[in-house]
């Protein structure tokens, strides 16, 4: 079984724990215009003032009117170089200069608020929408495993900054004169599944689900690879793949089912492993219940024209085992352009509601 589920599990992005051999880096990119403009104070900057600064930062604190509050900042590694700088703190800790009073926007008292502020700094790597890419993996493995929510204040006119923010999820809640405040919530962790079902393992089906996974870790069950016979009304076929499979399967939420388009209707691989799906109503009935409520999505690639019905079976395939159907991605592969065009942003909204819940995207 091992050697036959693929994951996609190396993402670019790392957050290393700021230390002092960084603050060359920090001095170095504080010249530099586009992150000057926000974060130079107006003067320039020598590399004693940056360590007189940052200092205490490597040891997890800073000194606000007195008193010790932890801090948390970090270098931003992009494929293993040093890009930017990010951190974070309690929204509460460290009164405004601009008189904004935190507890204006957040009177929820069981619920923790962080606040950050990051930048990338290397020219080399900003305007490629790594930002919004950045701020979401911080938020999922730092932010939210302390806090359950995160603000962040943009100037108004840093309107790349605004963007940025609010493609990762953050949603205005105060527009004031000159800064806007946002905040993005905790979310549920998704944990989805692929089961993948074409006759090529590497063939367009496969372009279609990294377009929607990206370098996100999703496990991608290859229907091909395994011994899945047909359905078989005496279970002679019950020590092949399929089992250890639908155990799998229950551990995760949401699946997603991903399928080329074979004459109107999914590929008789996944048909096949659809079918075997009775076995859980009958010898296992205990994994079959653990399949009520899970969230069914569908990718499918297609080459000459939608099908008619072809989201028919799986809709009513969710009806009947209590699952929540949620919509099918048609990624088209020919060579039309005008076809083609749109199958980048159909994959990130399919993407987004995979991923992200909804309330984080309103
Ligand atoms: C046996 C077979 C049947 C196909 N039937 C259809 C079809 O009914 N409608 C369609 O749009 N494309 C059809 N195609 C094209 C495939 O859906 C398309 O090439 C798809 O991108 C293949 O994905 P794959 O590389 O993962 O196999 C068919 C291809 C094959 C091999």
């Amino acid at each position: 079984m091992d050697g036959k589920t693929l994951t996609i599990d190396d993402p670019k992005i790392a957050f290393e724990p700021l230390a002092a051999d960084h603050f060359i880096l920090l001095h170095k990119w504080i010249q530099e215009p586009h992150v000057w403009q926000w974060w130079g104070e107006g003067k320039s900057w020598t590399l004693d003032e940056i360590t007189a600064k940052y200092n205490s930062y490597t040891l997890r604190y800073k000194i606000d009117r007195g008193i010790k509050k932890a801090i948390h900042p970090f270098i931003i590694n992009f494929q293993g170089q040093p890009i930017g700088f990010i951190q974070f703190y309690n929204a509460f800790d460290f009164p405004r200069d601009d008189g904004f009073d935190v507890q204006e926007i957040w009177d929820r008292k069981n619920e923790s608020l962080a606040a950050l502020d990051f930048y990338i700094g290397e020219p080399a790597y900003i305007g490629k929408g790594l930002g919004s890419q950045v701020l979401r993996f911080f938020l999922q493995t730092q932010v939210f495993k302390q806090y359950d929510a995160c603000l962040v204040d943009p100037e108004k006119n840093n309107k790349i900054a605004l963007k940025t923010y609010s493609k990762a999820g953050f949603s205005t809640v105060k527009d004031l004169p000159s800064i806007i405040i946002m905040v993005a919530r905790k979310i549920e962790q998704r944990k989805p599944i692929v089961i993948f079902g074409s006759s090529r393992s590497d063939g367009d089906t496969l372009q279609a689900i990294k377009a929607v996974i990206k370098d996100l870790s999703v496990p991608i069950i290859d229907l091909k690879n395994l011994n899945i016979a047909h359905y078989d009304y005496n279970y002679e076929n019950k020590h092949d793949d399929f089992m250890a499979i639908a155990e799998k399967m229950v551990q995760h939420n949401p699946i997603i089912l991903a399928t080329p388009v074979y004459w109107y209707t999914m590929s008789a691989l996944m048909k096949t492993f659809i079918d075997r799906w009775s076995d859980l109503l009958d010898t296992r009935k205990d994994i079959g219940r653990r399949l009520s409520h899970k969230e069914l999505f569908v990718i499918a690639c297609y080459e000459t024209s939608l099908p008619r019905g072809f989201e028919d079976a799986f809709s009513q395939t969710c009806d009947y085992l209590d699952m929540q159907y949620k919509g099918c991605l048609y990624f088209y592969s020919g060579e039309d352009p005008e076809l083609a065009k749109d199958n980048e942003s159909s994959a990130k909204q399919f993407s987004d509601r995979i991923f992200y819940s909804k309330e984080n995207l309103e």
